[in-house]
């Protein structure tokens, strides 16, 4: 902790400094690889070289070989940030600083399904909040804990941009819209069975590894059917834009070179 600094208003202040309270921290965890074997750097190596080679400038492909580590991994160990600082010419502090900013890149073991419950404002106020706490209790873990078959990792989550379906739940990353306790801890018995449900928007669901995969930027051999784009909610009012013929008003006429 900071010492004390004195506001505007000549009160005493605290700044708590490093990571939040309830982030492990930063990318310890017992038992990590610290590195990888022979068989293992190599196969990572084809895979980097394909992702590496999209990039006209090759430290912009951090970000997928996260993704990549996170596969071999199911989180970010010593290992996988060694092996992304090799493959880019970047120090650890680099690699770790990117690393530690995004919460799609996990600090600890994830079970095959990441089951991400929004608790954000309004899908707070919908349910989230009860639907996280049902998960809790039926799942018998807490905020980022992992069943003990590994199957399912319950983590609550900021806004993802679906509020108009709240309360949202997501799992590796696909939509669950309009949740219930009830459905989501139907949703979470599927997983465990080995049956997932089918998300409501997007593409049938493959384990936590293979996500990381094609967020890698390896091929998605999902069948597209689809399941993508707006859903009806989110299109509402633009139908009733259509309906009623309103139009959104001419932009006004910026001479060249303004707002560029
Ligand atoms: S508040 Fe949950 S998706 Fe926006």
């Amino acid at each position: 902790m900071s010492e004390p600094n004195v506001s505007g208003s000549g009160e005493r202040v605290f700044l708590r400094l490093g990571p939040p309270p309830e982030e492990p921290n930063q990318f310890v965890v017992d038992g990590a690889p610290q590195s990888y074997s022979p068989e293992v750097q190599a196969r990572l190596e084809v895979d980097a070289k394909e992702i590496i080679g999209r990039y006209p400038n090759k430290r912009s492909a951090l970000l997928p070989l996260l993704h990549l580590v996170q596969a071999q991994d199911s989180y970010l160990t010593p290992a996988g940030l060694e092996f992304c600082g090799q493959q880019l010419g970047l120090t650890g502090a680099e690699v770790s600083a990117v690393a530690s900013f995004y919460t799609m890149y996990r600090r600890g073991p994830t079970g095959d399904y990441l089951v991400g419950v929004c608790t954000n404002t309004l899908c707070a106020v919908m349910g989230g909040d009860a639907i996280f706490d049902s998960l809790k209790e039926h799942l018998g873990i807490g905020n980022d804990e992992t069943t003990a078959d590994g199957s399912v990792t319950l983590q609550h989550i900021e806004c993802n941009a679906a509020c108009d379906f709240a309360p949202v739940v997501m799992v590796n990353w696909e939509f669950f819209d309009n949740q219930t306790p009830d459905s989501a801890r139907d949703l979470v018995d599927s997983l465990r069975a080995g049956k997932p449900a089918t998300p409501t928007r997007g593409a049938p669901l493959c384990v936590f590894r293979e996500t990381s995969r094609i967020l890698a930027g390896l091929p998605d051999e999902r069948p597209d059917q689809g399941q993508g784009g707006a859903g009806p909610a989110t299109l509402a009012g633009l139908r009733v834009a259509k309906e009623n013929g309103m139009q959104a008003p001419e932009a006004p006429q910026t001479p060249t070179g303004e707002g560029d």
